[in-house]
């Protein structure tokens, strides 16, 4: 029998979705889509030409408005309901494959694609309908200040206070379909294992930055998450073993 955890994080990368049919970032075909990054994920590139940042994500929206989420999100669901531990997921996808999955206790830490925020007031907001910088506000009614609530490259990630915090407590931290080469993200084991927990990476391949993980298993996360949520679910007491 395997530890029973009390607080289990998720980290999450494009990998998860890969199985949904979402490129990953990395990958020939990437999800830039053959744009530089510096021309559609920094905060220069959109007060040069705010429109053509919108088009980007504007084009990228109903992609992920109509992915379904895979085995390896559903699976995460089922922990939550059957295993007795708070599990969060701490993702970097823009994507709400988790959410419509039904995993509870999601993090967006890059952002998400369907949300849109106003730089003069800050006031979040969703959609999944186009943008653009003649757009107003609703809450302030200034025009030209929209911008997708997806962080750009040189901006602060969401939540950190939360991720944080999960990260100190959580005695199971599992890394899910990420390259682990873009910080912050990629030095949460690092925090995960200080504080004694066991780390689990979930990759297709071997990664650069993986040393600090005690098991790896490879092969598509559709297929191997499950399996993994099996055993972990297999290893709860029953009533009558706590009771005794
Ligand atoms: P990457 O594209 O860097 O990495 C995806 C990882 O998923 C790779 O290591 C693949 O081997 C793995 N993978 C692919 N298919 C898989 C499958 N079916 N099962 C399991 N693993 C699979 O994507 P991320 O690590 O998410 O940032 O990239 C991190 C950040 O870089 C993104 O959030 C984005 C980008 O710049 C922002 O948008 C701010």
């Amino acid at each position: 029998m395997t530890r029973l955890y009390k607080n289990i994080v998720i980290l999450t990368g494009a990998g998860i979705s890969a199985e949904s049919g979402l490129a990953t970032f990395r990958s020939s075909n990437g999800l830039w889509n053959n744009h530089r990054v510096e021309d559609v994920a920094t905060i220069e590139a959109y007060w040069r030409n705010p429109d053509y940042v919108h088009q980007f994500y504007n084009e990228m929206r109903p992609e992920l408005y109509n992915a379904k989420p895979n085995p390896a999100h559903l699976c995460i669901t089922e922990l939550q309901k059957k295993y007795p531990a708070h599990i969060a997921v701490v993702t970097q996808n823009v994507d709400t494959l988790h959410e419509k999955a039904g995993n509870q206790n999601v993090f967006h830490i890059h952002g998400q694609i369907n949300q849109i925020v106003c730089m003069n007031c800050g006031h979040v907001f969703e959609t999944w309908g186009d943008v653009s910088s003649e757009d107003k506000c609703e809450h302030c009614g200034t025009t030209g200040m929209l911008k997708p609530n997806i962080v750009f490259f040189g901006e602060s990630l969401l939540y950190m206070d939360q991720v944080d915090r999960l990260l100190n407590s959580c005695d199971l931290f599992v890394s899910v379909g990420t390259s682990g080469v873009v910080y912050p993200a990629a030095g949460f084991v690092q925090f995960a294992k200080m504080f004694g927990a066991d780390t689990y990476e979930f990759n297709m391949e071997e990664t650069s930055n993986n040393s600090l993980f005690d098991k790896h298993i490879y092969g598509p996360a559709g297929t191997t998450l499950p399996q993994f949520v099996q055993q972990l679910l297999a290893d709860v007491p029953t009533k009558e073993e706590m009771s005794k």
